[in-house]
């Protein structure tokens, strides 16, 4: 049915494709999936630039990944935020040992591996026929199609309806790289756009899919005290949802709890679901129920964001 335009499609991509990506043009199932993961929630160009190959360096094949410790593999995570990320690439490594499943049935059982990852592992590493459906492939689809608003499973319909399974591959990659540099979400190039002729969207194209109003962000108010004993400073491992796994200093909702210390300063640290706004503190005391590094010792631990930001102004 759609032919002319997948044949259009192509074209544009073995011009204008991103083939230079290091995690195309191979079939490492390991490499594809890491990437995959990096790529869920993060640009390619931080992920190019700062992760794909130290954590490939540090963890060549999924067998290393699987026998390395979760502190480690947080280690090298460090920075790229969404930890949940990480713990389930190791969970999965460990439950693989050696290889990752072929199917989509088995790939889409393992932690972190949602139904898109799945197809995209699958269709990259395996040249198994199936369509992905990543957040610039669902803008292109509510464009292409003139959809306003529907649900992930009418979405998959049309993602299945355009798809070319004659290339599942390069029909893959070529969206992706479309939804990034054409049909992109505040500025789409209609013009220059191999999708136009079968676009029902694209005389407005902004307005698919229907904006959702933005919630704003909640603001949340912390004190983040660093406790100091003998040159060594309090830590603590989080074991929560939120950050699970790193090493924090002690946070304080309110003032009174921190009785005299010296301020340092404020940091602030924007996450997905609120911001946090924190004042600093350094106050010289021993306290229990923490474990005590120096700060060469604190250099090797996986820290937030936030609290790297108040490590440096104690280091101001
Ligand atoms: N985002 C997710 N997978 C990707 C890929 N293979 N290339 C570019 N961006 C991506």
């Amino acid at each position: 049915m759609y032919k002319n335009l997948h044949d259009t499609l192509n074209s544009w991509y073995r011009d204008n494709g991103r083939h230079h990506l290091p995690w195309r043009h191979i079939d490492d199932a390991y490499k594809i999936w890491v990437s995959e993961i990096m790529l869920q929630q993060t640009q390619v160009k931080t992920v190019l630039e700062r992760f794909y190959f130290p954590f490939l360096e540090r963890f060549p094949t999924l067998q290393e990944l699987a026998e390395a410790g979760e502190d480690d593999v947080l280690k090298q995570w460090e920075g790229l935020g969404y930890y949940t990320r990480a713990r389930n690439l190791h969970a999965t490594a460990q439950r693989c040992k050696t290889s990752l499943p072929h199917s989509v049935h088995e790939l889409v059982q393992l932690p972190g591996i949602g139904q898109s990852t799945a197809h995209a592992i699958a269709s990259f590493a395996y040249k198994t026929p199936v369509p992905i459906l990543d957040a610039n492939v669902k803008r292109i689809l509510y464009r292409f199609f003139a959809i306003k608003e529907c649900k992930e499973k009418e979405l998959w319909e049309k993602a299945y309806e355009l798809f070319d399974e004659q290339r599942p591959y390069d029909y893959n990659q070529s969206l992706m790289d479309l939804g990034s540099t054409v049909c992109m979400h505040k500025q789409p190039l209609c013009d220059i756009c191999p999708l136009a002729s079968g676009c029902q969207g694209k005389l407005s194209p902004l307005h698919f899919p229907t904006k959702k109003g933005k919630k704003k962000t909640p603001v949340r108010h912390k004190h983040i005290v660093i406790h100091t004993h003998n040159e060594k400073y309090a830590l603590k491992q989080r074991q929560s949802r939120f950050l699970n796994g790193l090493w924090g200093f002690s946070e304080y909702e309110i003032e009174e709890d921190i009785q005299i210390s010296q301020t340092l300063g404020e940091i602030t640290q924007v996450y997905s679901h609120f911001k946090l706004q924190a004042t600093v503190h350094l106050r010289h005391e021993y306290i229990s129920e923490h474990e005590w590094f120096s700060l060469d010792e604190i250099r090797e631990l996986a820290l937030s964001k936030a609290d790297h930001k108040a490590l440096a102004l104690l280091m101001d």
